[in-house]
This record gives C-alpha cells, sequence and structure tokens, in this order.
C-alpha cells in the first residue's frame, strides 16, 4: 500500500441518524460558517438556536442557510443557554477570542458539550477556569484545532513514536506570511478588546500544535519571548493601503510578530516564531531533531497548521547519512468536516474529546508565557495552577 492510499481517518462511517444531536451556534460571524457546513452534512445533527451580540446576525445568519424556525433572539450566549426549551445537547463556541472563556464556562455549567474553537482562551488563568467547569460538569470539551485531523499530522506523530528519531533534544517550529494580518470582516482579529492575542493566539497555537502533539504534550516548564507589532500599528501597512483602512493601525492592540525559546520536560528545547506579517518568506521550517534522526516539515506560505510539502527524515542507515522523503497524504475529507464528526461521536459514544483541553492547556501556558515574559523582559518559569 503507497502512502497515498493511507485510510485512517478516512474510512466511511455509518451514521445512526435515528436521535438527532441538539446545536446551537454561539457567535455567528467568520467561521461560524464552517461549523455550520460541516454540521449541516451530518444527518444525526439539528441546528435549533443561533446567538450573537450584534443584533440580527444570527437571525440573518440562519436565513442564508434557509434555516427557518432555528430560534435566534438572544442577545447573548447567556440568554440562549438559559433556554431550556431548547434542549442543547452542544454548542460550537465561535466568538472571538476575549469570549472563549465565559460562554465555555456558562455552557458546561449547564451541561451542554462544547467545541470551542482556537485558540483555547487568552490567558492561563481562563483556560484553568475552563477547565475547572469542565471537570465539574463531566461534559466534552473540544478545542477547535482541525489540523489535527490531517493524515500527514498524524504521520508526524507516528514517526516520532516509532522511535526511529530517538530521543528529541531541540525542536524549531513556527511559520508566517509575508503580509497576512486578518481583517476580512472588520477588526475583531486586531483589537485587544476583542483578540486579546494575535498572530500567537491565530497561527502560533497551530506551529506550537504540530509539534507538541507529536511528541505528547510535555509540561513546558520556562519561556523568554518576544513579541512585537510593527506592522500592525503602521498606517502605510501596505494591505491596509490597498483595503483602504488606515485607520485600522490606532484599533491594532495586538501581537503581529512573537519568538520564544521554551524549556520543555524532558530536557527538550522549543524554538518558536510565528508571524502575521515581515519582509520574508518564511521564518523557517519546522524541525524536530533527535539523536538517531531529525524530521523536516516544510512550512507554508499562509501559515495554517499544515504541512507545506513532503516531509524529509534525515537519519543513517548500514553507518550511511541517508534521508527519506515521506510523500503528502491526500485526504478525501475536508478537516472541519473531520473536527465536527469526532466531536459529534465523542458525545454519542460517551468517549474522549478529540483535542483535549488536558493537552492544549500547556499549549496556552507557553502563549501566556511568552506574554508575561515579553513584558517583563527575561525569562518566566511558567506555573500552571491545579485544575
Ligand atoms: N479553526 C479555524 O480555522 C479558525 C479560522 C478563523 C477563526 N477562528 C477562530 O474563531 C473565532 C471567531 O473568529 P471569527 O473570524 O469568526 O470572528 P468574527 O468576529 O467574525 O465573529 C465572532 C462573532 O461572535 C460574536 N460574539 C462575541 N461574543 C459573543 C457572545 N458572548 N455571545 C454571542 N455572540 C458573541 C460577535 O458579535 C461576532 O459576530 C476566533 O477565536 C478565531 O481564532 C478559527
Amino acid at each position: 500500500m503507497g502512502l497515498d492510499d493511507f485510510k485512517e481517518n478516512q474510512e466511511v462511517k455509518t451514521i445512526d441518524a435515528s436521535k438527532k444531536l441538539r446545536i446551537g451556534i454561539i457567535g455567528c460571524g467568520w467561521i461560524a460558517d464552517s461549523h455550520m457546513n460541516s454540521y449541516l452534512k451530518q444527518p444525526d445533527v439539528e441546528i435549533v438556536a443561533g446567538a450573537d451580540l450584534i443584533p440580527g446576525k444570527a437571525a440573518k445568519f440562519m436565513q442564508k442557510y434557509g434555516l427557518e424556525g432555528v430560534k435566534t433572539d438572544y442577545a447573548s450566549h447567556k440568554e440562549m443557554l438559559d433556554d431550556k426549551s431548547l434542549k442543547l445537547d452542544a454548542v460550537s463556541i465561535c466568538t472571538y477570542n476575549c469570549q472563549h472563556a465565559i460562554p465555555a464556562i456558562y455552557a458546561l455549567e449547564k451541561g451542554v458539550n462544547v467545541l470551542l474553537e482556537k485558540p483555547f482562551t487568552v490567558t492561563l488563568d481562563e483556560a484553568v477556569e475552563v477547565m475547572r467547569a469542565e471537570k465539574k460538569s463531566g461534559k466534552i470539551l473540544s478545542i477547535g484545532f482541525q489540523p489535527r485531523m490531517d493524515a500527514n499530522m498524524k504521520m508526524i506523530k507516528k514517526i516520532v513514536e516509532s522511535g526511529a528519531l530517538g530521543k528529541i533534544y531541540y525542536i524549531q517550529t513556527g511559520g508566517g506570511r509575508r503580509r497576512g494580518i486578518p481583517t476580512p470582516f472588520g477588526t475583531t482579529f486586531i483589537e485587544k478588546e476583542t483578540a486579546g492575542i494575535g498572530a500567537l493566539g491565530d497561527i502560533g497555537c497551530y506551529s506550537l500544535d504540530m509539534v507538541l502533539n507529536a511528541i505528547g504534550y510535555p509540561k513546558p516548564l520556562t519561556v523568554s519571548g518576544y513579541k512585537s507589532a510593527f506592522f500592525g500599528t503602521d498606517p502605510n501597512y501596505s494591505h491596509y493601503v490597498k483595503i483602504g483602512h488606515p485607520e485600522y493601525a490606532a484599533k491594532f492592540g495586538v501581537d503581529d510578530f512573537a519568538a520564544a525559546f521554551i524549556r520543555l520536560e524532558g530536557d527538550i528545547i522549543l524554538d518558536f516564531r510565528i508571524a502575521w506579517a515581515m519582509n520574508l518568506d518564511t521564518p523557517g521550517d519546522t524541525i524536530i531533531m533527535g539523536t538517531k534522526g531529525s524530521l523536516r516539515i516544510p512550512s507554508t506560505e499562509c501559515w495554517n497548521g499544515t504541512v507545506g510539502g513532503p516531509m524529509v527524515l534525515y537519519h543513517e542507515v548500514c553507518g550511511e547519512q541517508t534521508q527519506t522523503e515521506i510523500p503528502v497524504i491526500k485526504m478525501k475529507e475536508g478537516l472541519f468536516d473531520l473536527k465536527i464528526r469526532t466531536f459529534l461521536d465523542a458525545i454519542k459514544e460517551g468517549g474522549k474529546a478529540p483535542v483535549p483541553s488536558s493537552q492544549i492547556l500547556y499549549n496556552q501556558a507557553i502563549i501566556d508565557g511568552i506574554a508575561k515574559s515579553s513584558e517583563c523582559g527575561h525569562e518566566v518559569e511558567i506555573k500552571i495552577p491545579e485544575i
């Protein structure tokens, strides 16, 4: 069997549609469309409600999909979750970063399963509070990292777990875009009050997940971090000029570049950098260096957590140095569809969250550590409170 025929996660599963899961959408903006498109492909789902802070937005959103009779007259997530008549099984939380923790905690307190968009939260303390609510509720909380569903990503983990790399001691990860500050429908991605964190939370979390998931999410110990915002705060930033919004520069309150040197449990060094904008094509490929072999994972132009081309394993065979190319595996099913399906299956089967908070907590701890270290100007110890 060739690698192109790799079937994991691409098998056709029979879905029992006799009982429909009742789903609500919190936050009806850009990413909610991807959730909706995937939910509508599932035979065992009924979309029953939508809520948005902007009056009329949730109703318009449902109309776009021809969903008549879906309740949307809620002023926020709270009113929707208080509506007992909905009998919600789960919600997708598609709000901007600063509104991840509050609705997630409220939904879990109401006994509703949660698919929470990435990044987990803005701060580590928020993530801890969400996990405390999760623990109390016994419900499923999955974090929206769809690149996890990619067979190429799974291959990285398989290579690590096979022992082909030996003891891993150094990792470089990250990526970036030459001009890619996201302002598709306004400024919710770049304002401090809505986004809280910039490139770090938008795409940095993917880079961290790519390698941390592969090596089993060791605990982060210390971080020396840096962040800057030279492009986002410049009214002459070429993209602002192109779209006719130089005033976005004054609204920019997050990072557009971050870098860090992180020590992980197990004596592993993690060298990280991420950019929404830079005068460079890429800040480098992801590399995982081990005592027996090393893996190079090519970067992508528009960094979104995927593998940018064939990976290369550098190793020795019979004492000779050689390298093996790992072809890119073509996915038959969309990553977003798999993200939604695995979440639904976990609810129905009483299984574990496909992307568990217990792992992403460490991802968030690193992001939080970078922000804190950058502010104080020196290395900080990562302290994770008891959940
Ligand atoms: N997984 C992915 O590929 C992916 C891609 C893009 C964005 N995202 C994530 O999705 C999230 C949302 O991004 P977006 O681009 O859709 O943002 P957006 O600003 O387009 O939409 C967010 C919506 O949430 C609403 N909202 C905020 N707080 C609310 C609350 N408490 N109750 C009800 N509605 C509320 C806002 O009014 C807004 O309409 C972000 O955290 C982002 O990181 C993920």
